[in-house]
């Protein structure tokens, strides 16, 4: 099971180093911490696998603020979030970018947590299935079922907000998304050591990628030792 922190913009390189010192995942779980770019560099050398939380499509060139795979190779970093909603809301993220960072960053070796999910108004109008289709199956398209790739359902409703799918809702979502891409699902949004055990208890919720409970050490070695649990 794949537990994976995202950061966002918290944890320059000391608090990153203070994170890895203290930091000791339970057998059994892969757990991954997401850092700012910045930090990077500390969470490898802490022993952290690392993930980044954007990778450009290009290998080098006139992109100001971008980093590539290539790059993020040579720190040792392992793999990419792409497409996360605050950068689809945000940073003019599209399903069209969202896809080009994928194929990149797979071809280059880099695992990646390709992430979807609808939002408040979207959920209310009923169209949670037609955007997850339109988001999963740009990525489909592009990339397959590749064996290092797994999608985040991450309801946009959810994230920050300490509102959380319940558990059946996520179980349904997951579902219906590995009808149309066959790889593992984390679940995303308010994910805290206490309900931890029943979401990923759900038969197709494959992990977790926690927002602000992975900031604390405690808190983010709770929930993957609940992984660890339901794992075994
Ligand atoms: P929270 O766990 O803080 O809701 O954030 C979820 C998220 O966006 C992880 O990528």
């Amino acid at each position: 099971m794949l537990i994976a922190g995202n950061w966002k913009m918290f944890k320059g390189p000391s608090e990153t180093r203070a994170f890895a010192d203290a930091f000791e995942p339970p057998d059994g779980v892969d757990a991954v911490l997401c850092p700012p770019y910045p930090s990077l560099a500390a969470a490898v050398e802490g022993g952290l696998a690392t993930y980044a939380q954007s990778v450009h499509w290009a290998p080098e060139g006139a992109f100001t603020g971008e980093v590539s795979a290539p790059m993020l190779l040579e720190l040792g970093v392992q793999g990419a979030i792409v497409g996360h909603s605050e950068r689809r809301q945000f940073f003019g993220e599209t399903d069209e970018t969202v896809a080009r960072r994928s194929i990149a960053a797979l071809e280059a070796g880099l695992g990646v947590i390709a992430c979807v999910g609808e939002s408040q108004e979207e959920r209310e109008a009923g169209d949670t299935e037609v955007i997850l289709r339109l988001q999963v199956e740009s990525i489909r398209d592009a990339v397959g079922a590749h064996e290092r790739l797994v999608i985040a359902y991450e309801p946009v409703w959810a994230i920050g907000t300490g509102k959380t799918a319940t558990p059946d809702r996520a179980q349904a979502a997951h579902a219906f998304i590995k009808t149309l891409l066959d790889v593992p699902v984390l679940y995303g949004g308010s994910v805290k050591p206490e309900n931890a055990d029943e979401l990923l208890s759900q038969a197709d919720v494959d992990g977790a990628l926690v927002g602000g409970a992975s900031l604390e050490v405690e808190s983010f070695t709770a929930i993957c030792q609940s992984a660890a649990r339901i794992r075994s």
